[in-house]
């Protein structure tokens, strides 16, 4: 093409292709996919990088609609016609998988990759077919031969779209464009401590269903009930009035309701059911099952509330002993998203001594809530409002939204999951109070069983050689649950400071430590005021927990952070190499000093409970 066009202009080009900012998602999520007919589409595809967008843009920056468009996968027809992409020889990436950990040349990587996977499927006729991705960071374009079937937003959330009308029997392409450019609109923002993993991160699959399915439920215990459940079912196609029964077998439970001209009912009935609980995780199977489709899943039943500054589970106080975690994969580099890696992270987390983990700072993929369920670990689940985001964005708040009922659509029937977190460490300001206590409102009317909390900002004051530390951040008022990080010792002061510092609130409500913690390179020994050493970091944690033991209405942490993990602000040689060494695991599994300080810590407060 030879000439080159000003790169604003591209980025230009991309903004006005999207006027809403958000990509509307096709279709409702389907929930519970993994319990439906599928055909697995992971492995590897073939795969294009495209730093230029030459595949979706012209020289112009105008959308390409010709065979020039990469979704075509146009082959020349003559050798004299001019083609300049090829799928069949332009390499492979794994799904799932970030593109980042695959190829050396990738890993700054930022920007588009297209990714091509063939099938073939004979569909009856009395069959819906749909296209399912436990997510992509950042946008996806997805195509099927030939055509754009719709675009998804948001790195860290499944989406789907119906393909029924467009699969064919043999040689099908589906052809996605992934791009994880970051911009100031987006949510995340430009800026993050965490790495840009960019691709199809999570499994992929076609969902086979019945013409008229099974969209979604809900079945849970009643709020502040611990023997009364309530829900709702969904159909999706005619005929949308149906009978639909719901089952506890191993309760002897069978309850029948009628789906009203929208395909949705509503329920509530008594139950006399065993708890979930870290102590006792029981999980029932469930079949919920209309006339026309039926789906079983596995769900815990346990009440979360709070009450003045005490945190109920099934009516009782609970202390939450956690750990924070990022979503990278535990024994190889890059992102997690499979059973196995939910399964060794979690257990890490109950080695410690954890019975709560706070999974930082974005969705994680379902097998991490499933598995939290069956292992007995309740988890606060994040949406990425992290640090500065566009408050006055009409567009940006729509994504947040977007991506938070997402969330809870996703995980609504998850026992382990008790609270929804709407932002982390963001500043102060009116149009940021009225930005998150919109995702407050949303997340309480999307969802009214569980809790929502938020990473917020302390203030401090110092009297005499103490230090009181206030969380009176004006979003405590509209939060069931305080949170607040704090780098006590690390990017303030010395780890002794917290000998003299206090904390209150006005709010007459629980409060989590949602982060603190100090770098430690492991297998770097030294003194304890040596910053980098293990020896630093355990001295830390000594002193933080003697802290914590004095706030009154604490009655959670979650240190800042299970496992060493990537971040393109950390360049320190040696010590940081594009790591946060927060982890109290290497990023080679290797356990740190403060590992143990915690541990003792959790295994005495499990003894001993805090008042
Ligand atoms: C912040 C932030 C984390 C970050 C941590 C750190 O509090 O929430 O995402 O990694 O501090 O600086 O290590």
């Amino acid at each position: 093409m030879g000439r080159q066009f000003p790169f604003r202009h591209y980025l230009l080009a991309v903004s006005l292709l999207f006027p809403g900012g958000v990509l509307g998602q096709a279709t409702r999520l389907i929930a519970n996919t993994s319990a439906r007919q599928t055909v697995n589409l992971d492995g590897q595809w073939q795969a294009i990088v495209d730093p230029y967008d030459v595949g979706f843009l012209d020289y112009r920056a105008r959308p390409l609609t010709n065979n020039n468009a990469f979704f075509k996968n146009y082959k020349p027809q003559s050798p004299s016609e001019l083609v300049e992409y090829d799928f069949d020889t332009s390499g492979h990436l794994y799904v799932p998988g970030d593109w980042n950990t695959q190829r050396d040349s990738l890993f700054f990587y930022e920007g588009s990759v297209w990714y091509k996977r063939s099938f073939d499927y004979v569909k009856s006729p009395k069959e819906r077919a749909f296209v399912h991705f436990g997510a992509a960071n950042y946008k996806a374009f997805v195509y099927l031969n030939g055509e754009e079937i719709g675009r998804h937003e948001g790195g860290f959330t499944p989406f789907d779209f119906e393909i029924t009308n467009q699969v064919r029997a043999k040689d099908n392409f589906l052809v996605v464009r992934v791009d994880d450019t970051r911009r100031s609109d987006q949510v995340p923002t430009v800026n993050t401590d965490w790495w840009n993993y960019g691709g199809i991160t999570r499994p992929v699959s076609l969902v086979i269903l019945p013409e008229s399915f099974i969209q979604d439920y809900s079945i849970q215990l009643k709020k502040g009930s611990t023997e009364q459940i309530t829900g709702w079912v969904q159909l999706n196609g005619l005929p949308l009035q149906q009978s639909v029964a719901i089952r506890i077998p191993e309760a002897g439970i069978e309850k029948t309701f009628k789906t009203d001209s929208r395909g949705h009912a509503e329920f509530s009935f008594n139950a006399n059911l065993q708890l979930w609980s870290p102590e006792s995780p029981k999980l029932y199977a469930v079949e919920i099952a209309g006339e026309t489709d039926k789906v079983t899943d596995r769900i815990g039943f346990r009440s979360i509330a709070v009450q003045g500054t005490d945190i109920l589970l099934n009516g009782k106080p609970v202390f939450l002993r956690g750990i924070s975690l990022h979503e990278e994969a535990p024994t190889r580099p890059g992102r997690a998203w499979s059973e196995d890696d939910a399964r060794t992270l979690l257990g890490w987390a109950k080695e410690l001594g954890c019975n709560f983990v706070r999974l930082a700072h974005y969705p994680y993929d379902e097998a991490m809530l499933r598995m939290a369920d069956q292992l007995g670990v309740l988890v606060w689940e994040e949406v990425p409002v992290y640090w500065m985001i566009e408050w006055e964005n009409p567009q940006t708040l729509n994504n947040a939204e977007t991506q938070l009922k997402e969330m809870i659509s996703r995980d609504h029937n998850r026992a382990s999951v008790i609270i929804y977190s709407v932002g982390n460490e963001t500043p102060i300001s009116e149009p940021r109070n009225r930005f998150i206590r919109q995702l407050i409102d949303d997340a309480h009317s999307a969802d009214a069983t569980r809790l929502v909390s938020a990473a917020l900002q302390p203030t401090g004051a110092m009297q005499g050689d103490r230090t009181t530390l206030q969380i009176n951040d004006p979003l405590g008022e509209a939060v069931d649950i305080l949170g607040t990080n704090e780098y006590i010792g690390w990017y303030t002061g010395r780890p002794e400071d917290t000998d003299r510092t206090d904390w209150t609130s006005p709010f007459n409500k629980p409060l989590i430590m949602s982060e603190f913690g100090a770098d430690a390179l492991f297998g770097y020994h030294g003194a304890s005021q040596t910053r980098w050493t293990e020896e630093y970091q355990e001295n830390l944690y000594e002193h933080q927990i003697a802290m914590l033991k004095r706030i009154p209405f604490l009655r959670g942490m979650s240190p800042w952070v299970l496992k060493d993990f990537r971040s393109p602000r950390r360049t320190l040689p040696r010590f940081e190499d594009y790591f946060n060494r927060k982890g109290l695991v290497s990023d080679h599994g290797e356990r740190k000093k403060a590992f143990l300080v915690l541990q003792k810590f959790y295994h005495d407060v499990q003894v001993q409970p805090p008042k």
